[in-house]
């Protein structure tokens, strides 16, 4: 049988492997590298040099070029399943054309593969047989609240994960909402009792972390974001947006009724 390991790498800093992803990177033959042009060049950079410091020779490193998203359809839901379709693809052509029997197969997965990742959804539409098993990675997320030094949770709350995109539709749909894939700056519009966590390039030198009142920091944010960016070439953001002065709401417990955490 053909296995493959999906491992996630962390968030940019090569301390986040763990020791787990270590093993795994020292157990695979191949490693499938999906390169995102040169913009993103420092994102493969990171990957090679995790393979160099624990893969474990002989090893293979097959290369493909990420299939290009039209990020112009209006229909954004439809074209992420269409470029996903393409990514399967190429990780069909890996496991049937590089991976023989007996072999180990990795994928090395930004942050952790469970957290807005669509590496296990293309993988279920591969036509070929093969075993795999993921191994979790700390994300973005993580990354973010242990660097501004906060929590995700508030005691007995939710928190709702949710994306730029969204955001800028619906509004914040809760007290503490963590957004990622942000391209637009949507918290601009946030209520005035929202204080922002935003972190970039989280766990990489190039690290930004700024915090406060949405309305004091937003245009901070903004310019910031746009100087990185425009030098960089590419960014990728994550923040927090926190409530504050509320107070818990009731909860609705498994028979229905409602308990006031307050
Ligand atoms: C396709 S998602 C991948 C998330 C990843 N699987 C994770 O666990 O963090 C890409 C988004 O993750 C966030 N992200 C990933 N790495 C980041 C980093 N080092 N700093 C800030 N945000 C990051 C950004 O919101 C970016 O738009």
């Amino acid at each position: 049988m053909k296995r493959l390991l999906i491992i996630g790498i962390g968030a940019g800093d090569p301390d986040h492997l763990t020791f787990q992803g270590a093993k795994a990177i020292a157990a695979a033959d191949v490693f499938l590298l999906v390169d995102k042009g040169e913009a993103k060049d420092d994102l493969t950079r990171l990957r090679r040099d995790l393979i160099a410091a624990h893969g474990r020779e002989p090893y293979r490193i097959v290369e493909a070029r990420d299939p290009e998203r039209d990020r112009t359809a209006p229909a954004y839901t439809a074209a992420v399943e269409n470029w996903r379709s393409r990514r399967a693809d190429i990780y069909e052509s890996f496991v049937t054309d590089e991976l023989a029997d007996g072999q180990t197969g990795a994928l090395l997965v930004w942050g952790d593969p469970g957290v807005y990742d669509s590496t296990l959804a293309a993988l279920d539409e591969i036509d070929a047989e093969f075993e795999y098993d993921v191994i979790p990675g700390i994300s973005s997320v993580s990354a973010l609240t242990a660097r501004h030094r906060v929590t995700l949770t508030r005691v007995g709350r939710p928190v709702h994960l949710t994306t730029g995109r969204r955001l800028a539709a619906d509004g914040p749909t809760g007290d503490d909402v963590l957004v990622m894939l942000d391209a637009a700056c949507s918290f601009a519009g946030t209520a005035d009792d929202f204080h922002i966590y935003w972190g970039a390039y989280l766990g990489t030198p190039d690290e930004i972390l700024i915090s406060g009142p949405v309305t004091e920091v937003a245009d901070r944010i903004r310019a910031v974001r746009a100087e990185a960016r425009a030098r960089k070439g590419w960014i990728m953001d994550t923040y927090l947006l926190r409530r504050t002065n509320c107070r818990p709401g009731p909860l609705r417990s498994p028979n229905g009724s409602l308990r006031d955490l307050s």
